[in-house]
């Protein structure tokens, strides 16, 4: 299975245009040009990261693209979600995605850290509508890794009455990267 791919292809279906989404790790942009085309002309993608250079090439590749007029582009830290996405986009979020570790080919040590995905990924599942979906792809190869992913499944299990969750990995390989899906239940909105 192609993870990232995958990720991709379990929440195109919920994304109609005129959208509002999250790519909270941009990158090399991957998400972000999903998302950008899947949002259509009147929709908007935030797109994260906090390596200055990734949103520079990300803004590169999407104005290649002729897609540049709909995405946010935000350097920082995920965890200060709330002050990248505006008021009256909080609680109408369609889709965040979330692609944690290292950018490769890159500086390995700026990688995810489960002191900021953690919360940066609480913060954006209360953003998501009732049908808004997220998506959290964790590797568990590098330092911190195995931590990180371990604290996003112990969060998922007390997440199930709000969300229905499908995870995934490759269960003959103990290094697999792992996938959740996420996506709100709408009769959970009363519970927020
Ligand atoms: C696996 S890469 C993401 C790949 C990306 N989805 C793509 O399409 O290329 C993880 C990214 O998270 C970024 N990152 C690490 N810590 C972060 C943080 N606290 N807030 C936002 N981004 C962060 C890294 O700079 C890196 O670009």
């Amino acid at each position: 299975m192609h993870f990232t791919v995958e990720a991709q292809t379990r929440v195109r279906d919920w994304i109609a245009p005129g959208d509002i989404t999250i790519d909270a790790t941009a990158g090399n942009g991957f998400d972000t040009l999903f998302l950008a085309d899947a949002v259509g002309p009147n929709g908007l993608v935030y797109a994260i990261d906090i390596q200055p250079a990734a949103i520079e090439r990300v803004k590169g590749k999407l104005t290649e693209a002729n897609l540049v007029d709909r995405v946010a582009l935000c350097v920082g830290d995920h965890a200060e979600l709330e002050s990248f996405v505006k008021p009256e986009h909080r609680i109408r979020v369609a889709c965040a995605m979330f692609n944690l570790g290292y950018l490769p080919l890159s500086d390995k040590s700026i990688v995810t850290r489960v002191e900021s995905s953690l919360p940066a990924i609480r913060t954006a599942s209360t953003m998501l509508r009732p049908g808004g979906v997220l998506t959290i792809l964790a590797y568990v190869g590098h330092d911190g890794g195995r931590a990180e992913a371990d604290a996003v499944a112990d969060w998922t299990t007390g997440q199930s009455d709000q969300f229905e969750i499908e995870r995934w990995n490759d269960s003959s390989n103990p290094n697999s990267p792992i996938l959740w899906w996420m996506q709100r239940r709408k009769s959970s909105v009363d519970a927020i």
